[in-house]
């Protein structure tokens, strides 16, 4: 199992017309392989930046970033990252967004086929494989985003707003199975999400970021997600304990808001 390690990270965006922008300062974490991380702030605070740092789609202006022994220095199929919306192959069916990247790497056929039926059946989609990606809904759609990740067996999965533009039902439903498959296979995911009650019910460990320059404010080490498919996650929800983790993480953010914002309104 590879732990993340992130020594002392700064990104600063050069802007095209001159100045700057900077998105992160002296970000430093050790995550153990296999933990569920959440990244939850206002936004602008650099969550977006710091998974594309992770993901190895940009290079941070100073500071490393080490998969296990190995620093990330580009894109790599020991990570997969799932967005928001959008990033699947429209123009192919299920089955061949599934297959994409075991293809490119020439796994053989009857290996590929095999994991694309286990796939289909783990996000539940075993009817579905010869559906195009415009004849799903879009709960469906990122069941298929999340099974094309896994078949590449990525270490680390990374996830931009993963269920953000899902209906509340549904998004619950991902919820669950986004545990059940962290469980399952013992992967490390790094979750970005701008909901609260999401961050606290996903993440065995949560970072409240903050902006401005981004930073990581506070961490949390939480009990939810080991115990959210052992309960009903309604009633887990429901519980004083977690209610009373949303406020304290709800006030924090609040006055983040109000800082960003100034007092007494402009
Ligand atoms: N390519 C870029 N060029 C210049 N500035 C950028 C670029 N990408 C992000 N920024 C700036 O860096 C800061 C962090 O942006 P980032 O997208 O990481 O935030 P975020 O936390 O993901 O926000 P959101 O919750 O809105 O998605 C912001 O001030 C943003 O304007
Ligand atoms: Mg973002």
């Amino acid at each position: 199992m590879r732990d993340l390690r992130v020594e002392s990270v700064d990104m600063t965006y050069q802007l095209p017309k001159g100045g700057s922008v900077q998105a992160l300062k002296d970000v430093s974490f050790d995550l153990d392989g296999g933990r569920l991380l959440t990244l939850l702030g206002p936004s602008g605070c650099g969550k977006t930046t710091l998974l594309n740092i992770l993901a190895g789609f940009l290079a941070p202006t100073s500071g490393t970033v080490l998969l296990g022994d190995e620093p990330i220095t580009g894109p790599g199929p020991d990570r997969g990252m799932v967005f928001q919306q959008g990033a699947l192959f429209e123009w192919l069916n299920v089955r061949k967004n599934i297959s994409f990247g075991p293809r490119m790497q020439r796994v053989p056929r009857g290996e590929i086929e095999r994991t694309v039926d286990e796939l289909l059946a783990t996000v539940g989609l075993r009817d579905f494989g010869d559906k195009k990606i415009y004849e799903l809904s879009g709960g469906m759609q990122q069941r298929v985003a999340l099974a094309r990740c896994l078949a590449n067996d990525p270490a680390v999965i990374l996830m931009d707003e993963p269920l953000g533009a899902l209906d509340a039902l549904t998004r619950e439903k991902m919820q669950g199975l986004i545990l059940r498959l962290w469980k399952e296979t013992g992967k490390t995911i790094v979750l970005v999400t701008h909901s609260v009650e999401e961050a606290l019910f996903l993440g065995d460990r949560l970072f409240v970021m903050a902006p401005r320059p981004g930073r990581i404010e506070y961490i949390y080490d939480l009990p939810f997600a080991e115990t959210g498919l052992d309960v009903e996650p309604r009633e887990l929800k429901a519980s004083a304990e977690f209610a009373d983790k949303r406020e304290e993480i709800l006030s924090l953010i609040w006055e983040m808001e109000e800082e960003i914002m100034g007092h007494g309104g402009a």
